[in-house]
């Protein structure tokens, strides 16, 4: 292992919570942004993009309290190049220890279009917002949107003036994720070469991963002199997502041989931190995703089985524990008692208060009693569960029983408890599942739409738990909802509820003007 504490160190910038939740469908509600911004900071994320305080009331509440609450972090938000967006973008990280503001415009020939500025006005425009960002905050980044498909001359000048007007970070984002790992860096090394004053501040690089090259892309960028990697947990983002941390994080530390730089993060948070931003963005891991995936430590085939045994390394260029898989995947029963579980929990990573250790024992019993095993996965799934299925909800499921068989329709009774009053239907489908909806949409009319279902067992065996996704979208609001049982139909049932509750919240917010998107980073400001 080397000694990496003289090594550069390259920061981690987070943007889970502003380019990760802006991918549709991954919104995240106000108290799961606080959890996931505490947990970044608790793994040793530098920076935490934690929102674009102008988009709505919603956006700018979640940033201020996270400005509030962050312990180490730098907590920083998204501004367009305009003076209301950065005043506002002010009014919400100021709060923090280590405030930062992150200006940006498109500066490719496509996004210059769309504002309408020739080059000259776009660098007036870049050296006003920046100058008067800076007269707001001494930590200033700024982003020339599109920046790998801007011309080099074009880019070089407004990356000095904004260096010249006081930006102490200049990000090189690949926007659309066209770039390849030999221009990244070539990219980075011209404008360190080119640009005065180049070397008195921090290169950022922000990738997409349009041609699954981010993480190629963004540890070129750091061997061309780039110190500062944007990403999202589980690689979350707008279509393929964006560099995902915790691939650099672990290619970092692996291959510290090669690439000898440090980051500040904690690796073994890792799995914590990717199963609950699966679980609140619902977008669920694949299988075989490098780091964070279910596959990622298995080994099943007998060849890799035998070697594993005899030498680990044979087959795993890390360890389980690195990324904070629990070494021991011994299974509770139904005799595990409270103290079990909690060493299990604190093990998985979760520190569970007294109030949710008792409610999660419940649960835990009530699982045993059905399943021979609890294992590691159905424990996760059991806490993430109980996490969305909170007692003020408008719509609770109390009952449900389906009929299914080879000469269907299929049936199902319900009994759904409306703001506290229980009702009770029976309806047909095409199959249990469509039975099953069919009746809540009978008892709570709605006009939402299904957009995803999905279902994935837990683990394995036929008494295995499923979690099931249901994502839901009304007049442009979407809504996730999970949940996990080893029914599979009441899954999927609470996980329609969760999604329309949450869908109701959301109603409500945007009646009071809180979490209505008013603009979106791309509008031109
Ligand atoms: O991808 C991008 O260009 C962005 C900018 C706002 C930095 O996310
Ligand atoms: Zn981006």
């Amino acid at each position: 292992m080397n000694d990496t504490s003289t090594q550069p160190r390259v920061l981690i910038f987070d943007t889970t919570l502003r380019d990760g939740e802006q991918s549709p469908g991954a919104t995240m509600t106000h108290d799961e942004k606080l959890e996931i911004a505490t947990a970044l900071d608790d793994m040793g994320v530098d920076i935490i993009e934690a929102g674009f305080p102008i988009a709505s009331e919603g956006d700018f509440a979640a940033v201020s309290e996270i400005a509030k609450l962050a312990k180490s972090a730098q907590i920083c938000g998204l501004a367009r190049a305009n003076f209301k967006d950065i005043d506002r973008c002010w009014e919400a990280v100021k709060h923090a220890a280590r405030p930062r503001i992150h200006t940006f415009i498109g500066t490719s020939p496509l996004h210059r279009a769309i504002p309408n500025l020739d080059m000259d006005q776009m660098a007036e425009r870049i050296h006003e917002t920046v100058t008067h960002a800076r007269n707001l905050c001494d930590n200033v980044q700024w982003s020339p949107m599109d920046a790998t498909r801007t011309e080099h001359d074009y880019l070089c000048r407004v990356v000095e003036i904004a260096i010249k007007a006081g930006a102490t970070t200049i990000n090189i984002p690949d926007t659309v994720g066209y770039t390849a790992p030999r221009e990244s860096a070539a990219l980075i090394r011209m404008l360190l070469e080119r640009v005065p004053g180049a070397d008195d501040i921090i290169f950022a690089t922000h990738c997409h991963n349009d041609l699954g090259m981010a993480t190629a892309n963004s540890l070129a960028a750091v061997e061309a002199g780039a110190r500062q990697i944007e990403c999202t947990i589980n690689g979350l983002g707008e279509r393929a997502g964006n560099t995902a941390l915790e691939e650099v994080v672990m290619a970092l530390k692996v291959r510290n041989d090669i690439m000898p730089y440090q980051t500040g993060v904690d690796t073994t948070k890792i799995m914590a931190i990717s199963r609950r931003v699966a679980t609140v963005s619902g977008f669920a891991v694949q299988f075989n995703k490098a780091i964070v995936g279910k596959n990622a430590f298995a080994h099943e085939s007998g060849i890799h089985q035998d070697g594993m045994l005899k030498n680990r390394e044979t087959f795993e260029v890390m360890r389980p524990e690195d990324v904070g898989l629990s070494a021991s995947t011994l299974p509770l029963g139904k005799h595990s008692g409270r103290a079990a579980l909690r060493a299990k929990m604190n093990d998985l990573g979760f520190d569970l208060a007294d109030n949710q250790l008792n409610d999660a024992f419940v649960r835990f019993k009530a699982l045993a009693d059905r399943k021979k095993e609890v294992f590691d996965d159905d424990l996760i799934a059991l806490i993430h569960d109980s996490a969305t299925t909170a007692a003020d909800n408008v719509l609770q499921v109390k009952r449900l029983r389906v009929v299914c068989g080879t000469d269907g329709p299929q049936e199902a009774e319900l009994t759904l408890s409306i703001e506290g009053v229980d009702h009770s239907i029976d309806a047909t489908g095409d199959g249990p599942v469509d039975a099953a909806f069919n009746a809540v949409k009978m008892l709570y009319p709605h006009k939402a739409r299904l957009q995803l279902y999905q279902v994935q067992a837990v683990t394995e065996g036929t008494d295995a738990q499923a979690t099931v996704s249901v994502r839901l979208e009304e007049d442009g609001n979407i809504a996730t909802g999970q949940s996990a049982d080893t029914d599979t139909i009441v899954a999927s049932v609470r996980a329609y509820v969760n999604a329309l509750n949450r869908l109701i919240l959301r109603r409500e917010r945007s009646e009071m003007g809180y979490d209505s998107k008013e603009v979106s980073y791309k509008d031109v400001p």
